[in-house]
């Protein structure tokens, strides 16, 4: 053992940042980057107001499903309208951004990304990490241990954007479809994936169980669950991703930017 290990109690003392000489600081500076893009569109497109529904085929974008205040756009309160007509400085996803937030916020996976890629705490193992002091999940962030509940409010947002994708093949002249429709279904797909794989839902589904043989149908779910949970961080990227694109391309058929592949109707 060398002089500097035998100094510490818990890590050992080395001047340099790291030994490592692989490019270990490439992953998390894409995912910050990403990440910081993906989040200050959202918040741009939060305070839009417009260009979130297209009422000639149903489209509405997941980042305004549901809407239910008086000041949403005629035809785009599936659901009904709960406020009344909220000021300017309020977004009109007043429910859906906190609730997404607060899921993926609080994502074992996201809280991976998020605690290398931007606190850099630390940014990849055997790399020092700025601060001080090293104190895990305390204090503030205590409200990580909330990501279960978040899972509920998150999935019935999800039953929600299923109803959307749905309802987006039954535009107001009758049975139709386009390029749109694939992508909401996409979307949604991708966001089951994303939220089924979710270790809180493991968990629900297969946890607290002696005998696996005694149950034999959730043994059966969190055998696939399990199998979305292994590619858990693919699907937290894609879905993502795919939210965002859906968004663009709902922006861009409702300000007329574009106009949108019909396939049938
Ligand atoms: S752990 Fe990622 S969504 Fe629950």
């Amino acid at each position: 053992m060398s002089s500097t290990t035998k100094a510490t109690a818990g890590r050992a003392r080395i001047a340099a940042r790291t030994l490592r000489t692989d490019n270990w600081w490439r992953a998390p500076l894409v995912q910050a980057t990403v990440l910081t893009v993906l989040l200050g569109y959202v918040v741009v497109r939060l305070f839009m107001r417009q260009w979130y529904w297209v009422a000639e085929y149903n489209y509405l974008t997941p980042l305004y499903s549901p809407c239910i205040s008086s000041s949403c756009t005629p035809g785009s309160t599936h659901f009904g309208t709960i406020f009344g007509d909220l000021p300017v400085w309020i977004p009109l996803p007043i429910v859906v951004f906190p609730v997404l937030l607060g899921f993926r916020g609080t994502c074992y996976y996201y809280r991976k990304a998020v605690y290398r890629s931007i606190l850099q705490s630390p940014t990849a193992c055997g790399v020092a990490e700025p601060a001080p002091r090293y104190r895990g999940e305390s204090r503030f962030f205590l409200f990580m241990n909330w990501h279960r509940f978040f899972f509920y409010l998150a999935s019935l947002l999800l039953l929600i954007n299923t109803y959307d994708a749905a309802l987006s093949f039954f535009p107001p002249g009758g049975f139709g479809f386009g390029l749109g429709s694939i992508i909401l279904v996409v979307n949604v797909l991708l966001l089951w994936g994303y939220t089924l794989g979710c270790h809180a839902c493991r968990h629900i589904v297969g946890g607290k169980l002696k005998h696996f043989s005694r149950n034999p149908l959730r043994y059966a779910m969190w055998n696939r669950i399990s199998k979305l949970n292994a590619r858990h961080m693919q699907f937290a990227w894609a879905s993502l991703v795919s939210v965002t694109l859906t968004d663009v391309y709902v922006m861009a058929v409702s300000a007329g930017w574009i106009s949108d592949l019909r396939i049938v109707g």
